[in-house]
Parts: structure tokens; sequence; C-alpha cells
């Protein structure tokens, strides 16, 4: 455990272990940064610098940065959203996440460090609870049908989002990290697609494992910033250029998402 603003701590983790690769996930998702802009650009700029930093000076072998469905914004096409887009979001976090795209290419350039980043769309996984983001409806819905069979979803019924299930996002973090580095156009700012799909469709998948499951639809603050985001992306270049390939879609992901759920409320650790 350490604080990613402590650079001194980074170093010696470094140091200590013999590391020679860094995946860096610490960040503030975009409902919390909205809440504390200031937190969301300390912790994801500076600690992301810190992180090149240090990597740079010790170098390292690779940096992972992953990006995200919210670097995009107003201007940018929302269906099958290019790799090569307009990046104009509203959102702090969507501002940190470009910058920090830039500053990744900007080290790859002009320091030679092997950087790589996705853009993550929102993630389901059914061992993390949900931390902040606009995604996290997806997430939470899980939970609640698996508990209590109700729920209240902050978007609205026809609020359609790229999604990814956790083994996929696992797949393409370790896949771009282990791609040939001159097999690579891109460096840090890839689409990745598996899903789309409504926050209604995702009831109705829900529904076929939990039949009892009422959803009650209450969007607050949150919208805005989902309707500013891709419904879809075009992840051509993460295929042509490393050869990612989604192995979940909708149904598969429910069906393994309310299986785990049940068998942890099962043993009280839901
Ligand atoms: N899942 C994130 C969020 O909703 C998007 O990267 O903030």
């Amino acid at each position: 455990m350490l604080d990613v603003l402590d650079k001194a701590a980074i170093s010696a983790a470094v140091e200590r272990t013999g590391a020679d690769t860094i995946v860096h996930l610490a960040a503030i998702l975009s409902a919390v940064g909205e809440k504390n802009p200031a937190l969301a650009w300390n912790v994801n700029i500076n600690g992301m610098l810190n992180v090149l930093d240090v990597a740079r000076d010790a170098k390292l072998r690779q940096v992972f940065v992953p990006s995200s469905i919210a670097a995009f914004g107003p201007g940018t096409p929302l269906e099958r959203t290019p790799t090569d887009t307009v990046l104009r979001p509203t959102t702090m976090y969507g501002v940190t996440k470009v910058a920090g795209e830039l500053v990744c290419n900007y080290y790859v350039q002009k320091f030679g460090l092997d950087v790589r980043g996705l853009r993550y769309p929102g993630i389901i996984s059914a061992e993390t609870p949900p931390g902040g983001g606009t995604t996290d409806f997806a997430v939470a819905i899980f939970y609640e049908a698996v508990r209590t069979g109700r729920y209240t979803c902050f978007v609205r019924e026809d609020t359609r989002l790229p999604m990814m299930y956790m083994p996929d996002c696992i797949k393409a973090t370790l896949d771009l990290m282990s791609a040939p580095r001159e097999q690579l156009v891109h460096h840090s700012d890839f689409n990745v697609g598996a899903m789309s799909f409504s926050a209604g469709e995702l009831a109705a998948e829900i529904k076929k494992h939990v039949p009892k499951l009422e959803v009650v639809y209450a969007p607050d603050f949150r919208q805005a910033i989902a309707d500013s985001w891709p419904r879809s992306v075009d992840d051509s270049a993460a295929r042509a250029e490393w050869g990612w390939a989604p192995e979940h879609d909708l149904a598969s992901m429910a069906a393994d998402m309310i299986e785990r759920l049940r068998v942890r409320h099962a043993a009280g650790t839901l």
C-alpha cells in the first residue's frame, strides 16, 4: 500500500520489489471527481506523473496507464466512436484522462519509455464493488438483484454505454502489454469494445435470472455525464495493432455475474 502522491514511496517500492513494470490503476472516477475536482486533478495527474517519472528514472521496462470512455464529450461522434476523434470531455475525470493520454504519449516520444493504455469502458465485476463512476449502475444493479430484488437506477432506462466484463478487461490489459512494441502505432489511447447496452436492456437480461427484479429509474447528475459519452466504440485500431477480441457479451456476462454473486450471497460475503 502506498500513496501515489508520494513519489519517494513509489520509488522505494520499485527498488524493494525489483519491479520492472508498473500497472497504474489509482484514480478518482467521474462521479466522485465532480464532487471534488481538485482532488481528481491532483490524484489523476500528479499521481500519474510520479509513476511515469519513477519509471523513466529507474529505466523500467513498461508502464500501463488506463484511459477511459470519459475522454470523450460534446463534438465526439457517439455511435461507433473512432479511436482518433474529438476529445473535449465535460468532467474533470475526463479532462485528466485526455491530459493523461497526451502525457503518456509524450513520455514515449521524449524519453523512449514504453507506456501503453486503453480507454476502458464501464467495467463490471463480481468481486470489486462500484467505486464512484457513472457506469456504476451496471454493477450495482446485479448486487441489488441478488440481495433485495429491487434497484433504483440513477440513469434513464434508454441510457446506452459501452461496457466490459472484468475477465475481458484483464485480457485487454495483458494482451496490449504483451504486444510487440514495433507493431503499435497508438500507445496510450486505444478504444476497446466488448458490449453496449441500455440500462433497460441490462435489467431485462438480469430478469431472465431474477424474474422478481423491480427497477425504478431516478436520474441524477450522472445522467448528463452518461449522455456525453459514447454509446458504442470502434476498436479497429486495437484489433489491428494487437489482435484485440473480447470473449463476453451481455448474456454470458450477466449469467456469470448472477452465479458468482449468488455464491457470495449464500456465503454471507455480499
Ligand atoms: N467507469 C468510469 C466512470 O464511470 C469510466 O471510466 O467514471
